[in-house]
This record gives C-alpha cells, sequence and structure tokens, in this order.
C-alpha cells in the first residue's frame, strides 16, 4: 500500500506538469472569428504628426500588414484628444508649446494638415474629437473636413474618457446637470444625433476606461445604437499613475490574463447582439505611459496572450496606445529605437498569419501555459502557438515545461517551430539585451527587417508531438 501511493504520487506530478492538448481536426463551433486588424494601434492625438514623421512608423505598420494580410486600423485620440481645438484657418497640422519635450500639452489648436495626415494612412482610421471643451461648433467642422477627405475614415470619437472630467469641464458646466455616466451618456447621444446629420452614422461609442461602454448601449437605446459603428473600451490591467506600483509575474500570467480579460465578454456580447463591433479601443500594460514593467520582454510575451485572449472573448480589434514619442514606456517604436513590445506583436501578426480566420484557446485557462489554434477559412488548423508565461527574471535556474499534444494527422512525421525568447522577461532590446524571433534580432532602428530568422524540428508520431518552453517565451508551430 504504501508503494502504491508513492507511485500514484509521482504519477500525479508528473501528469501536472505536462498538460495534454488535443489539436481540433476541424475549427470548434467556440472558435471565434478574427478580425483581420484584431491588432491595432492608437496614436495620442497631439503626437500624431510627430509619428507621420518617424520613418519607423510606416515601416512597423508594414510589417504586421505583411504578417497579418491586413493593415493595423489606426485609432488617433487620447487624453489630449478633449484639448484640441479645430481651427480652420491654422496652415499647420499642429500648435501648442510644451515646457519640456517629454511634455503632453495642456492645450492646442489643429489645423486642416492634420486631416490631410491622416487622409494618408494606410488602414482603417478613427478619429478622436473633442467634446470636453463643448465647442461643438469646431469639432463639427473637423468632422465634417474628415468625411470629405478621409476615404480611410471608420468612425469618430466624440469624447474620450469622459468619466475623468474635471467638474469645470465647459461640456460639465454647460449641461448644469452634475456629470455621470447617465448624464455622459445623454450627451453623447445629443451630440451624435447633431454630427449625423452632417457626417452620417459613423461614431465610437463611450471610449470609457472605468465606466462599462457596453453601460452605453442601454442608456443611449436603440435610436442611438444606430449612430453607433462601434463600442470602445479603454484598458490597462495596472497603473503607473503617480509612481504606483507595477507587478510583470502577474501582468504575463496566462491564468491571470484569461481572468482578466474575461470582464468584457458580457460587453461584446452586448455590442455584437446590437450590430456593432466591439473594441479595446485604447489598451496597453499601464496607465500614464506604462511603468517599469511595460518595455520589458514580458509584456511583449502579455501582448501575445492579451491579444488572442480578447479575440477567444469576443474583442474585435485592441488598439494599442503610443503616447510621447520617445517618452512613452510602452510605446512599440520612437525616435530611432524599436521597443520589446514591438516583437510580441509581430509574433502575434505571424501566428494569426495571413491565411488565420477563427482562433480557439486550447487550453482550460488555469496554468501558467497558454495554448492557440488558429484556422484558416477551410476550418483547418494551421499553426499552434505556445507561451509558457512562468516569470523567469534571469536569475538561478530557468524552469522549462513540455507540452504534449495530439490530434495532428498521423502521417505527419516533422513539423517545423519559430521561438520567441529572451534572456529573461525583465530583458530589454533598448538595453541591449537578446529578444529575438526565430533566433534573430529582427529590427533595424527604422523597422526594416533584418537577420535570418530559422526554425526548429519537431518530431511527430502517430498524431502526436511535444514541445518543450523554458519560463518567459512563446512557440509558434506550423502545422
Ligand atoms: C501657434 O500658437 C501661438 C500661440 O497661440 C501663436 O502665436 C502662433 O501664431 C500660432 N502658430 C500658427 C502657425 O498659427
Ligand atoms: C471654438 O473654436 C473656434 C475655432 O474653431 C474658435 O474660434 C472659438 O472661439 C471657439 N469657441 C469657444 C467658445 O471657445
Amino acid at each position: 500500500m504504501r508503494s502504491m501511493s508513492r507511485i500514484a504520487f509521482i504519477g500525479s506530478l508528473l501528469f501536472a506538469s505536462t498538460q495534454a492538448l488535443t489539436v481540433p481536426s476541424t475549427a470548434p463551433s467556440t472558435a471565434a472569428v478574427v478580425d483581420p486588424s484584431l491588432l491595432s494601434v492608437s496614436l495620442e492625438f497631439f503626437a500624431f504628426p510627430g509619428y507621420t514623421e518617424l520613418p519607423a512608423t510606416a515601416n512597423c505598420l508594414a510589417n504586421l500588414a505583411t504578417l497579418r494580410g491586413a493593415q493595423p486600423a489606426i485609432r488617433i485620440g487620447g487624453t489630449t484628444q478633449d484639448r484640441a481645438t479645430f481651427v480652420p484657418s491654422l496652415n499647420v497640422a499642429v500648435n501648442y508649446t510644451v515646457a519640456s519635450p517629454a511634455d503632453a500639452p495642456d492645450s492646442l489648436t489643429y489645423g486642416p494638415p492634420f486631416i490631410q495626415l491622416a487622409a494618408q494612412l494606410k488602414g482603417q482610421v478613427t478619429l478622436g474629437l473633442n467634446r470636453q471643451l463643448n465647442n461643438q461648433s469646431a469639432s463639427l467642422a473637423a468632422a465634417v473636413l474628415a468625411k470629405k477627405d478621409m476615404t480611410n475614415l471608420f468612425a469618430f470619437e466624440l469624447g474620450n474618457e469622459p468619466e475623468f472630467y474635471a467638474s469645470n469641464s465647459p461640456i460639465i458646466v454647460a449641461g448644469g446637470q452634475g456629470w455621470s455616466q447617465d448624464v455622459d451618456a445623454a450627451s453623447e447621444k445629443s451630440w451624435f444625433e447633431t454630427f449625423s446629420a452632417s457626417v452620417g452614422n459613423v461614431f465610437q461609442g463611450a471610449v470609457t476606461l472605468s465606466w462599462s461602454a457596453g453601460g452605453l448601449l442601454t442608456r443611449i437605446g436603440t435610436d442611438g445604437v444606430a449612430l453607433l459603428k462601434s463600442l470602445s473600451q479603454h484598458s490597462y490591467p495596472q497603473s503607473a499613475c503617480g509612481g504606483a506600483a507595477t507587478n510583470l509575474p502577474n501582468l504575463m500570467s496566462h491564468s491571470g490574463i484569461v481572468s482578466y480579460v474575461s470582464q468584457y465578454k458580457s460587453g461584446a456580447s452586448a455590442a455584437h447582439a446590437a450590430g456593432i463591433k466591439y473594441f479595446l479601443g485604447e489598451t496597453n500594460s499601464a496607465t500614464c505611459g506604462g511603468g517599469g514593467i511595460s518595455p520589458t520582454f514580458g509584456a511583449a510575451l502579455w501582448i501575445v496572450d492579451y491579444v488572442l485572449q480578447g479575440a477567444v472573448i469576443g474583442v474585435d480589434r485592441l488598439y494599442f496606445h503610443q503616447g510621447t514619442i520617445s517618452n512613452c514606456a510602452y510605446c512599440f517604436w520612437g525616435q530611432s529605437s524599436i521597443f520589446t513590445p514591438y516583437y510580441g506583436a509581430a509574433f502575434v501578426s505571424e501566428f494569426l498569419g495571413t491565411d488565420g480566420v477563427k482562433v480557439a484557446m486550447l487550453d482550460d485557462g488555469t496554468s501558467a501555459i497558454g495554448a492557440y489554434a488558429v484556422f484558416n477559412a477551410a476550418g483547418t488548423p494551421v499553426r499552434l502557438l505556445f507561451i509558457n508565461t512562468n516569470y523567469y527574471d534571469g536569475t538561478g535556474t530557468r524552469s522549462s515545461t513540455a507540452t504534449a499534444f495530439t490530434g495532428l494527422s498521423t502521417g505527419l512525421q516533422t513539423i517545423h517551430a519559430k521561438r520567441m525568447t529572451a534572456p529573461a522577461a525583465t530583458s530589454q532590446v533598448d538595453e541591449g539585451a537578446a529578444v529575438t524571433i526565430g533566433g534573430s534580432s529582427s529590427f533595424t532602428s527604422a523597422c526594416a527587417r533584418t537577420g535570418t530568422q530559422t526554425t526548429e524540428s519537431v518530431a511527430v508520431s502517430g498524431g502526436a508531438a511535444s514541445v518543450s518552453l523554458q519560463a518567459s517565451e512563446a512557440l509558434i508551430v506550423f502545422l
């Protein structure tokens, strides 16, 4: 009896460290349809013209477009959209002064050249306009020009994160009834109605962080929802505001991501039931520009898992926010550098590929190991992604986990895999760390792809195979 129970104990330990997964031979009914621009980008309003002048901007977006087969969508907005006033006679894109180049302006004007720059972007564009200052004629003039000149226009936002408007904001004072989600919803609806007479029903509603975006739908009724193309929920898993502490192991935890993202499922379902898209319309790792965790390899791993988990629960797009150029911990690129989070954006885009149409999670979401399959239009699984979110900080022994999977065609003998890795979860390319995809450091400072990526062979026997991942790395398996 004694030796029997000991054997059983060892057996369960082995089982616990090696979860067995089955790859469905065809997309299950639970697989989620993936928007071609699932991974999209949000550019802070005042910084947008500056971004258009960086070679990295077009190149970084083009790389993602090549990998995914569709251009990322762009949202232009953020806190400074509600500080900006459109001036039709201004002959420059933006006009503002700041004490230091690292600052965001407290007030700015923008002119028609701003709209012309937006009109040149590839991919669908959502333009954030000001509601907070209650200058409706100025925002409407911008919308009318944008509607006329932007063939790439997807939607307009009217206001950004209204729950944080100061109590003396002109829109609040003018309304004279205080401010709540109910009052804001009535204000938004009234602005949508006024604008729609000139530009049509092309609005992105909510644009809220702490208020539930789904909560807008019931408040504005079906006549209000008819004016919308999409709902925007802002999402930051952590806060770096006022020097708040951030936590990288928590950010990158697979089970933590599954749990965090599940809060958006009801909003996505409500939006889809109403016939509109549901976006995490501004998102990144930590609020207030990101914290110490944001520029790390762990954040790149977080992006991979977070994007896929979003798709699985019904989020149509995630717009990763890019703030003040070169003063932005979570940014994908800056003045002359490509930052570590971009590697995650590229890796998940490669996994989704040009032929990826549906995605499913293969694991049960309770461990540190995530596994996803992407399916083509015929419903055939074309790639798998494994992610080991156990945290490795670069000290001590780096653990390794083997994950077995079955369900491949029995005739297969070898498949190939591409690994994204780094010395540790804390690694940063801007500090010289070797963050690699397929064994290669992959991007120049202008975001041109460089180096030769290689794949690894994985043996298959009887439709079964196993892959091994160290703590804090990810792997794409090509079927
Ligand atoms: C920009 O704003 C400043 C300060 O308001 C003003 O003096 C200047 O003329 C403006 N520039 C342009 C090009 O309009
Ligand atoms: C609204 O914006 C216009 C510029 O488009 C400006 O001339 C006007 O003074 C603004 N109105 C208010 C009340 O600030």
